[in-house]
């Protein structure tokens, strides 16, 4: 096999994101993007080989292999990034629930929506239903939406099987859709998203099952690496909580948590307590639970779409930088409280609606969201030897980003050194 390279030639910027890969971006180093003015990469088979001064690229290329078949990419005007990554997603589920949002202008909660036994429940019953192949047809179709908006791998959360098998399903599908798509996928299991109706009277019943068999089942069939909670008001305690994630632990599941989401829950502390590796949602944050997130080294994972999407303020990313917590960005894509593929636009609500800085927003999507998926030292930065996931945007710079909202500026996107949106 000859060698396969591309050659990303003089963009107008390179953010690399570089340097970071040991320890997530927290504070002021959230604004350094390493950034490359007029830089070239270059990328042999799926790993990065360059990234630098466009001089220094010819001369990386004058040694290349006799054989090398070597794709020009000219880049000029152009912004290139490191992939984007999506650490906080649904995605495999079945139907939709735009019903919800009429219900919802006229004053419905979320949460209440819920309690009648639709929102989370409804998914969960359609998801149940649907046959493993349709299940990875409608999935696949929300994969492709996410590569054209320049997102090259997703967390992917079960939690609308909600009884063993169909959690199983959930996660087959979210392995075999890694292996035959672009878009990478980390799975995490999620047995604990939502109490299932056969369980309605019990929910300390489900707990047991969730811990005593889903885990073990998950764990041995080797199916997901996080082990996730909906630690909410009226869902899962945050004693029941803790029982969850510790018996995941046990079996080797790093923690993550949905925290903090309607009402102050003592999520962020939890998170704190168990070292969960990330935080997520986060509105109703204390100010105790941020200060212990920041000295756990635990990531604050903003959905601010969902905010958006449910007519909410957004969390208080500024407090959360502030305090020393390193934040990452979700679309939470889901088919409830946010049903969006589009990470750029959860990037301009993040700049634009909670006032972080179009530096800290791509920190927050690149080399922040590796470490929130523990891929850190794969992906997530532009630097020789990691893997070839690039996106080039119709963007001057990393300012435009932001200030040209709510449009998809991707032209190309990379993965694993091959072009997949052109
Ligand atoms: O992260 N909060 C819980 N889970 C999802 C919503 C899932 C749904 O509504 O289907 C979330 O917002
Ligand atoms: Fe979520």
């Amino acid at each position: 096999m000859p060698t396969r390279m591309v050659y990303v030639r003089r963009a107008a910027q390179v953010v690399t994101a570089a340097g970071a890969s040991l320890r997530p971006k927290r504070g002021a180093e959230m604004s350094e993007l390493g950034i490359i003015e007029g830089g070239s990469v270059i990328t042999r088979d799926d790993r990065i080989l360059f990234a630098g001064p466009d001089e220094e690229a010819q001369r990386v290329l004058a040694a290349a292999p006799e054989d090398a078949e070597v794709e020009v990419l000219e880049a000029e005007g152009k912004l290139v990034t490191p992939g984007l990554i999506d650490p906080h997603t649904h995605v495999v589920f079945a139907g939709s629930r735009e019903f919800e949002l009429p219900l919802r202008l006229k004053g419905a909660a979320y949460m209440d929506i819920l309690k009648a036994g639709g929102g989370i429940l409804y998914t969960a019953e359609q998801t149940r239903a649907a046959e493993e192949d349709l299940l990875a047809a409608e999935t696949r179709r929300r994969l492709d939406r996410f590569l054209l908006h320049g997102v090259t791998t997703v967390e992917a959360k079960s939690g609308y099987g909600l009884r063993l098998e169909d959690e199983l399903k959930q996660l087959r599908t979210a392995r075999r859709l890694n292996a035959e798509h672009p878009v990478e996928l980390v799975s995490t299991f999620m047995g604990a998203h939502a109490v299932p109706p056969e369980y309605k009277g019990d929910p300390e019943a489900y707990v047991r099952l969730v811990i005593e068999e889903m885990i073990p089942a998950v764990a041995e069939a080797g199916l997901a690496e996080f082990c996730d909670v909906f630690c909410e008001e009226g869902v899962f305690t945050p004693e029941q909580s803790r029982r969850i994630l510790e018996a995941g632990l046990a079996r080797g599941l790093k923690p993550k948590l949905h925290a903090d989401e309607i009402v102050p829950y003592g999520g962020a502390e939890l998170a704190a307590a168990v070292g969960a590796v990330t935080a997520d949602h986060l509105l109703q944050a204390s100010g105790e639970g941020i200060a212990a997130m920041a000295r756990r080294g635990v990531i604050a994972v903003l959905l601010p779409g969902t905010a958006f999407f449910l007519r909410k303020p957004p969390a208080d990313a500024r407090r959360m930088i502030s305090a020393g917590v390193p934040v990452a960005l979700a679309t939470d894509r889901n088919p409830g409280s946010s049903p969006t593929e589009s990470l750029p636009l959860i990037m301009n609500l993040a700049c634009l609606g909670m006032g972080m800085t179009p530096e800290e927003v791509l920190a927050a999507c690149t080399i922040n969201a590796a470490h929130a998926v523990g891929r850190a030292s794969r992906i997530g930065s532009i630097e020789a030897g990691k893997q070839a996931d690039l996106v080039l945007f119709d963007a001057p710079n990393v300012t435009y980003l932001q200030y040209h909202f709510g449009v998809n500026l991707v032209d190309t996107v990379i993965k694993r050194g091959v072009c997949v949106v052109r």
